[in-house]
């Protein structure tokens, strides 16, 4: 959505004064109050094949999108239909076969794995379906692992502060072994955030969890997500957590749907 300002209705909203019309600092002004939402994430025409023995196997065809910053996107679809397979091309945890990833600005598409990682780095948080916690490291460590590669000079201070916010001050030393699903996923949870991730990926966040847990996950999800401006993208079996979505849209064999 762009706004035109034309003449006419510029002339509505100041004050009748020609100088003030054609100064140039006025034009500066309204461009920096146009609030057409910043696009966080687009896709144009992405497929994603492998080889699998003889065979290529097309995961994904020709799937694009367009995500605005604060937006909310839960991707559903049958197992196998390709969803995982998206969110870590679109995170740059992989790339793609084919088209092109813009995310926070970057061509994910032609950058190596160096340059993907800093883009991960910068502005992008990811939580696993299987949590993909360090096992040799504490809660709090994991936590501060992020924080530590930003050098950040405050990372146990923040660590001990997001784990505290998961509910999970008491265990800050345990090691993910001793930790319970519930407790491996909000420490997670507690490292995607971090780095303070513009745009979080989630690969069925709640999938692992008894639904009491798993609904405590989501809230803390949509919480932490309205703090921070946080856009989300959620691939997700839960219809209540698709429901929560802004948008929701469908994989059906590698293509996209809805919306
Ligand atoms: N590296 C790979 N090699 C071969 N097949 C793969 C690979 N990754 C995914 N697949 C296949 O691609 C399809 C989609 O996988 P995935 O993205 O994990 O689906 P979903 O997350 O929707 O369950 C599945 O049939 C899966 O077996
Ligand atoms: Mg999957």
């Amino acid at each position: 959505m762009s706004r035109v300002y034309s003449p006419n209705n510029m002339t509505k909203s100041l004050p009748n004064d020609e100088s003030i019309l054609h100064s140039s600092d006025t034009a500066t002004e309204i461009q920096t109050t146009d609030t057409t939402p910043e696009v966080i994430l687009e896709v144009k025409d992405l497929s994603h094949s492998v080889k699998s023995g003889q065979h290529t196997l097309t995961i994904l065809k020709q799937v694009s999108l367009k995500l605005y910053a604060g937006e909310t996107l839960s991707v559903v679809g049958q197992s196998g239909s390709g969803k995982s397979t998206l969110l870590g091309l679109l995170a740059g945890l992989d790339q793609a076969s084919e088209g092109h990833i813009a995310l926070l600005g970057q061509p994910l598409t032609q950058l190596d794995e160096d340059q993907r990682a800093r883009v991960r780095a910068q502005g992008v948080g990811f939580i696993f379906q299987s949590f993909q916690l360090l096992p040799g490291f504490t809660a709090l460590e994991n936590v501060m692992l992020p924080l530590d590669i930003a050098a950040s000079s405050t990372a146990k201070e923040e660590a001990t502060r997001l784990l505290t916010q998961v509910g999970l001050a008491h265990r800050i030393h345990h090691y993910p072994s001793q930790l319970s699903g519930g407790e491996q996923q909000r420490v997670a949870i507690a490292r995607a955030f971090a780095s303070q991730p513009r745009i979080l990926f989630a690969d069925e966040p709640t999938g692992n969890l008894d639904p009491k847990t798993g609904s405590a996950i989501i809230d803390l999800m949509f919480q932490l997500n309205q703090q921070l401006g946080t856009t989300l993208v959620l691939v997700t079996h839960d219809q209540k957590l698709a429901n929560r979505c802004q948008r929701s849209l469908t994989m059906l064999e590698g293509q996209l749907h809805g919306d």
